[in-house]
């Protein structure tokens, strides 16, 4: 039986020390104007600080300029440090710790032929790439080993970057169908070599970067892993989830973030309920058709339920010691409590933390019990509108005066 903690009690990752269990999942902000932090983003994330949870997660943080999937995503490269470091400021004022999760879109990337500068983008093998139909880029490059070297060495440079931003933590992102998880699962990595066919050999290169942040950064901050336990209907399984979480555990990663699906083919996986039609017209045409095209493929008429990847997490749980983070749909106190018991570490929320940033706050005085969301998801539908993702449903609204590049101005 796994030990139940209290979800206000602090927790040690690695070299970090967080002063209660709840984490802000990354929920991509749309608020990194053409790359670079703007002051919304640190406000946003400083809301979060202020409202009680332990850690607060920079979503989608690009090694570089080609690793983002949309255009409006953050960079983490030389010129975005001085706003890196207001942004982690403001969390810090308020007590809490800052992770940047650090990623690449390998081929899940919808950047247009002007921005993207790579001919054919990067995966694990090449051929046909569904994802570039929109943006003319219906190839993508299977990498060699020169190349993984480079993109190791990307990883491994932006993670320092973060460090001396002031993050506390970064993530690796391995799920959802973005680069690394391009290598873990088996619907995309192909390859016949030592990184690909069965989940060990499918973990070999995601492991090297890994074991180099680990290595470059581990000492000074918590190196922690978003992964999916299973990629939705085909592809990887929880045999595999499994694999994957002991392999982090061996590794010596500090926590493991336990995700599910995959962006393209099982986007309800991921969020537990159906996606809406959008709220927002984003400008990018080429976005636009991507949140279409992601709509039409999921089904309409997926059910939220609480803690909806429980059975999928305590099959991790009861499987590894290391640290782990449950997420996916806790929106109550009573959820809360039932992650506890079932002996995660933390806990991990997104839309209940979108929906009212001092939900932990409240949950510790006692005046809220359950989250307003309704886990609608026309916050994901909002996260290319100009004011970036914000709740519709909620008392918080973006402020349009904070859409300026450049958190330290
Ligand atoms: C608007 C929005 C944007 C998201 N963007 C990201 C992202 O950039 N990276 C990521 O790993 N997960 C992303 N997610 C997924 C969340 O981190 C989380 O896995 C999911 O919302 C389930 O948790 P919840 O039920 O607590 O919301 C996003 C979720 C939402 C609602
Ligand atoms: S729009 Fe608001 S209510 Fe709907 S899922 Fe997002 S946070 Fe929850």
């Amino acid at each position: 039986m796994p030990d139940r903690h209290d979800a206000f009690s602090p927790l040690k990752i690695g070299p970090l020390t967080l002063r209660n269990r709840f984490v802000k999942s990354a929920t991509n902000e749309g608020m990194a104007k053409g790359g670079l932090v703007t002051k919304g983003l640190a406000k946003f994330h400083e809301r979060v600080a202020e409202g009680g949870a332990a850690m607060s997660t920079v979503a989608y943080c690009a090694t570089s300029p080609d690793g983002r999937t949309f255009v409006d995503q953050a960079i983490l490269d030389d010129a975005s440090m001085n706003d890196f470091r207001a942004l982690t400021d403001a969390i810090h004022k308020h007590g809490a710790a800052a992770c940047a999760q650090v990623t690449h879109a390998g081929s899940f990337t919808f950047l247009d032929k002007d921005t993207l500068k790579s001919a054919r983008p990067l995966s694990a093998s090449g051929g046909f790439n569904k994802t570039g139909i929109a943006s003319g880029r219906f190839f993508k490059k299977r990498m060699n080993r020169d190349e993984m070297d480079a993109m190791t060495n990307e990883f491994v440079a932006a993670c320092v970057r973060a460090k001396e931003s002031g993050f506390d933590a970064v993530e690796l992102h391995m799920g959802h169908g973005y680069f690394l998880s391009q290598f873990v699962s088996k619907l995309y990595n192909k390859r016949r070599d030592a990184y690909g066919g069965d989940i060990d050999k499918r973990l070999n290169y995601p492991s090297e970067i890994l074991q180099k942040t680990l290595d470059a950064v581990g000492k000074d901050i918590a190196v922690i892993v978003k992964y999916s336990m299973t990629d939705g209907l085909k592809g990887n399984q929880i045999e595999d989830g499994i694999a994957i979480a002991k392999r982090l555990k061996a590794e010596g990663a500090h926590m493991a973030v336990l995700s599910n699906g995959m962006n393209i083919e099982s986007i309800t996986h991921m969020f537990g309920s159906s996606l809406p039609e959008s709220d927002a017209r984003p400008a990018n045409v080429l976005i636009a058709l991507a949140m279409w095209a992601q709509r039409m493929a999921a089904p309409k008429n997926v059910v939220f339920h609480e803690n909806y990847l429980r059975d999928l997490a305590v099959q991790v749980r009861a499987a590894v010691d290391m640290p782990l983070a449950y997420l996916g749909g806790v929106q109550s106190l009573e959820g809360v409590d039932l992650a506890m018991e079932d002996g995660f570490d933390a806990i991990a929320m997104g839309r209940a933390l979108i929906f009212d940033p001092n939900f932990v706050n409240d949950l510790r005085a006692g005046s809220v019990t359950q989250s307003g969301c309704t886990a609608c998801n026309r916050c994901v539908t909002m996260m290319y509108s100009p004011g970036g993702t914000s709740c519709i449903e909620s008392r918080i609204k973006p402020d349009p005066k904070l859409n300026k590049i450049g958190a330290a101005a």
